[in-house]
């Protein structure tokens, strides 16, 4: 599973939709026998950084310049998925 966009509006920000919104995808993947999802997201974006650590994801790797406008490395984070028993 690749990880593409997440967004809140701002006004609905800390109340746990993102989290909700992610491991509610996260279930229906496992579902259907996919093992592993991954995404990349800007070095400075802190809040989102810190989502997907909380929600069980690594920093594996770094891709230099990945992003344009402004210029930016990119953290690639991954984390395994499991059907819970
Ligand atoms: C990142 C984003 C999606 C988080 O959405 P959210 O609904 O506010 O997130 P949640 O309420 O589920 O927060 C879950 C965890 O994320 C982290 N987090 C969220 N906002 C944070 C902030 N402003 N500062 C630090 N950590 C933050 C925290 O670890 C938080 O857990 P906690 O509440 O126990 O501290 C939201 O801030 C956003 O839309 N940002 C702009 C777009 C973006 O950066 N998208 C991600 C790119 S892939």
């Amino acid at each position: 599973m690749h990880i593409l966009k997440v967004a809140v509006a701002l006004e609905w920000r800390g109340k746990g939709i993102a989290s909700w919104l992610i491991n509610a995808c996260l279930k229906r993947t496992v579902k259907i026998g996919v093992g592993a999802a991954f995404l990349e997201v800007r070095c400075s974006s802190i809040s989102a950084v810190k989502l997907y650590l909380k929600l069980g994801f690594d920093i594996v790797e770094k891709r230099k310049n990945y992003y344009l406008n402004p210029k930016e490395d990119a953290s690639v984070m991954t984390r395994t998925l499991k059907e819970e028993s």
